[in-house]
């Protein structure tokens, strides 16, 4: 199908849904739970309606804006996501061609199929941020902070809200025997031949790329890396630790999956670059406080002081509007831009950030907003309380 006649992020969402077994779909779109965050996620952006100004002559808005000392044509950025390769072979490289293509940033999740070099090697010219997951073992984790630095990586994020995995009872039924997919799976890969060879054909899921290095023989496959990192995910990480992390990365460090004005407060005491108000998409602690919510009760706090991005619930150049309107300096993309790769790869994940960038320039129009730094609270108005 021609991409060009897919007008909306929603529409993207239901060719992915379709074109995936039900496994993937689940994966990919599921929440921890009962999904109230997840629901919250996208509530929290509808709960606020956008003041207009009458008779602003429209010519294109400034959109650029220096997001930790890079001028970004939009701000804007591919978050970083765990086992993309689900959902398309190679989407890791997919979504960074997309993203560098358009002059933005790709973050590379720890989980990531792709490893930093072989990511590197395809994409060049990548603007490359790395998420950290805290690794129990320090030798892993130093090795993967000397990779990331190694590849040119400057920016690097620490996610701090999955030190133990949230309650996703899909993914416990799904790959509850991981060898054994269950009849239920089997049948819907049969009835989904473009996935089948988008994704399995011919080598099966793919590992996880970064961590490789350190899996022992026996465990060198999908399955075993699923089972390693699960070992490996440091639930003991604390500030002490963090700490030690702003010693040791001399670059920008980011802490990723807060949510609370306390938090920010020691993330500024410690000297770290910016925060990123996130609850993981839902998918960690149901009944956490939507993005947006939570960026209102920490951007007061953060104000000039470190960088402030989020993350959950982005669907239209219209949240991008609103997220900054309320102080956030950047937004990342999750399920967006993947349902994009689900659909096309690169092209898909192109169409995701075009289609977004498109209605931010048009919002903002319609607004009569003729710069970002003009957005405010003002701009908004409370649609129910
Ligand atoms: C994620 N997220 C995530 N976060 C992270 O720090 N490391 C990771 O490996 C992953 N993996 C991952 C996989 C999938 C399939 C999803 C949907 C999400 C969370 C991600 O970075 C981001 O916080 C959310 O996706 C933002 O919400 P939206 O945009 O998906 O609504």
């Amino acid at each position: 199908r021609d991409l060009s006649r897919v007008h909306s992020v929603a529409e993207l969402a239901d060719m992915a849904r379709r074109r995936l077994p039900y496994f993937a779909w689940e994966y990919l779109s599921g929440g921890a739970q009962d999904e109230l965050t997840l629901t919250d996620n996208l509530d929290g952006f509808s709960a606020y309606g956008l003041h207009a100004r009458a008779m602003v002559p429209c010519h294109p808005p400034a959109t650029a804006r220096a997001v930790l000392g890079r001028v970004l044509p939009v701000p804007l950025l591919i978050g970083p996501t765990g086992y993309n390769g689900l959902l398309h072979r190679d989407a890791d490289i997919h979504l960074a061609r997309a993203a560098t293509a358009r002059g933005l940033p790709f973050c590379l999740s720890t989980a990531a199929n792709t490893s930093l070099e072989a990511l590197v090697a395809a994409v060049p010219e990548v603007n490359l941020w790395f998420q950290l997951y805290a690794m129990g073992d320090p030798r892993v984790q130093n090795d993967l902070l000397r990779r990331a630095a190694a590849v040119g990586s400057r920016t690097l994020l620490l996610t701090c809200d999955a030190m133990v995995l949230g309650n996703r009872e899909w993914d416990r039924r799904n790959f509850a025997k991981p060898r054994q997919l269950a009849w239920r799976n089997t049948l819907d890969v049969l009835r989904h031949p473009r996935w089948l060879q988008q994704v399995m054909w011919p080598a099966g899921l793919p590992g996880m790329g970064n961590l490789e290095p350190y899996l022992p023989l026996n465990e060198r496959n999908a399955l075993g890396s699923m089972a390693f990192i699960g070992r490996q995910m440091d639930s003991l990480l604390d500030w002490d630790k963090l700490a030690r992390l702003r010693d040791q990365w001399g670059e920008r460090l980011l802490l990723k999956g807060v949510l609370h004005p306390a938090d920010v407060e020691r993330a500024i005491a410690l000297g770290l670059d910016g925060v990123v108000v996130s609850n993981h998409g839902g998918r960690q602690l149901d009944g956490a406080p939507s993005s947006l919510a939570a960026l209102a009760a920490v951007a007061p706090q953060a104000r000039g002081r470190l960088s402030l991005l989020l993350d959950g619930g982005i669907r239209r150049g219209s949240d991008i509007v609103k997220a900054l309107a309320l102080g956030a300096d950047a937004v990342l993309l999750g399920r967006a831009t993947l349902y994009g790769v689900a659909v096309a790869g690169e092209a898909g994940a192109g169409r995701a950030l075009d289609l977004l960038t498109q209605e931010l320039v048009q919002t903002l129009n319609l607004m009569g907003c003729t710069h970002l730094s003009h957005l405010g609270r003002d701009n908004l108005w409370e649609r129910r309380r």
